[in-house]
């Protein structure tokens, strides 16, 4: 199977952990595109979702989910999304897809995280994947100077701003051996609005993808 196939596997796997009745936590990026689309199979037994992005948003309504606004939600039993790294205590890296901030406010209202990825998205240490950081413009060259300090490269990712109108530091050169302390850290910086380190808000299942199936982890 190729890299999609297992994007697609996982995202239909993840359908025995959606609650019939109940809203669903959607995240963002091709896995959870295919997530979204195997959804859509069981539409009529959910009440819908709370989407993390503009364009899960899109393809949630394209298949005729209903979505519900964050704001109006208490709490959901569940938050599927995918990762660019996923450590074995179930800390992630997560942001390539820019939608990290969201994601983030999605996966706090959530009683469990369930991640689905394939199989080159686990890691022993976070890191190797640029650290997406999501900052006030204003406080780009200050965010980077810092990450500067603890030996990472932070650029601007080019082109790009978030939903909420923000750009994106990516930072490369980090070996993160302390997720809890370094989303600690970074979130006390001025200007930083999210950092793409999942620890506070880890999975608690992961499905990833593998040759021999579908794998589970649980942390
Ligand atoms: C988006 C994300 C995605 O979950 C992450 O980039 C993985 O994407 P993909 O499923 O396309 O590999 O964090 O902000």
């Amino acid at each position: 199977m190729n890299q999609d196939e297992l994007k697609a596997l996982v995202g239909r796997a993840a359908l025995q952990y959606v609650t019939p009745g109940a809203l669903v936590g959607v995240g963002t990026g091709s896995t959870v595109n295919h997530f979204i689309d195997a959804l859509a199979t069981m539409k009529d037994r959910i009440r819908g979702a709370v989407s993390s992005s503009v364009k899960s948003t899109e393809r949630l309504l394209a298949h005729g989910i209903p979505v519900l606004e964050a704001e109006a939600v208490t709490s959901l039993p569940v938050y599927v999304d995918g990762a660019d790294e996923i450590d074995h205590r179930g800390h992630m890296l997560k942001g390539g897809g820019a939608a990290l901030t969201r994601e983030k406010i999605v996966a706090d209202l959530a009683e469990r995280f369930v991640c689905i990825a394939d199989e080159s998205k686990l890691v022993q240490t976070l890191g190797a994947f640029p650290l997406p950081v999501e900052v006030i413009a204003m406080a780009a060259p200050q965010v980077a100077r810092r990450f500067a300090a603890l030996g990472g490269t932070a650029t601007l990712r080019a082109g790009v701003v978030t939903d909420n109108g923000h750009p994106i530091l990516d930072v490369r050169g980090l070996a993160i051996a302390d997720p809890l302390a370094l989303e600690t850290e970074v979130n006390q910086w001025p200007g930083v609005v999210t950092v793409g380190i999942f620890a506070r808000h880890r999975a608690g299942i992961c499905l990833l993808g593998t040759a021999q199936g579908v794998k589970t982890l649980t942390f």
